[in-house]
């Protein structure tokens, strides 16, 4: 979360794909990169982004141990998930792996925090609530960290990353595009000030 404003949220359906996106993110200076499971071809994608060098690759969308274990059978270096299950933390935390698990509400952070955690992503960041919901769920949890992910653009992520519990903030937006393109929004992102 502190290795850069920006972690590209990245659905690849073409493993060919993944190792020329990976080297445009991490040229533009975006090197923490999440690869979705939830297609066929994203344990291979995290297999092709470790190649790259600087790239520091994690698995997304991961909801149960077996896809924990998948994932870091296959290089990841870090786990989020869209939600926090107790089923779901217990191998995670157990085996050391960085684990960034999704948080909307009061009751979810207050499991993290049972558990030891403190950094969550806050998910789906927009439709939650946007900024003025993370204000308001932030303020009682003083230790708490977060990424924001779901909703958020180039044009809004200065607004989030001003607000100093969160570290970072996710987004698939830096993705899409000719690899030229990627690495301009990847520099464009890496410029974001925290
Ligand atoms: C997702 O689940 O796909 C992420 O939250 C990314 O959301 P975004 O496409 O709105 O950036």
């Amino acid at each position: 979360m502190t290795a850069g404003p920006v972690i590209p949220v990245l659905v690849i359906d073409d493993a060919a794909t993944a190792r020329p996106l990976a080297e445009a993110l991490v040229r533009g200076g975006i090197r923490t990169l999440e690869v979705t499971l939830r297609t066929p071809a994203a344990l291979d994608a995290i297999r092709e982004m470790k190649k790259v060098d600087g790239a520091i690759v994690g698995a997304g969308t991961v909801v149960n141990p077996g896809q924990f274990q998948d994932a870091v059978d296959a290089g990841a270096e870090f786990i989020v998930s869209p939600g926090l299950t107790e089923k779901l933390a217990a191998p995670i935390l157990e085996s050391g792996v960085p684990f960034l698990p999704g948080i909307a509400n009061a009751g979810d952070i207050m499991r993290g925090l049972d558990l030891g955690l403190t950094h969550f992503k806050f998910f789906p960041a927009e439709a939650s609530g946007g900024l003025k919901a993370l204000k308001a769920l932030a303020a009682p949890f003083y230790q708490a960290r977060f990424c924001p992910t779901g909703g958020i653009t180039l044009a809004s992520a200065p607004e989030w990353l001003a607000f100093d519990p969160v570290l970072c903030v996710g987004g698939s937006w830096l993705a899409t595009g000719t690899m030229a393109e990627v690495e301009a929004k990847a520099r464009a992102a890496a410029e974001l000030k925290r």
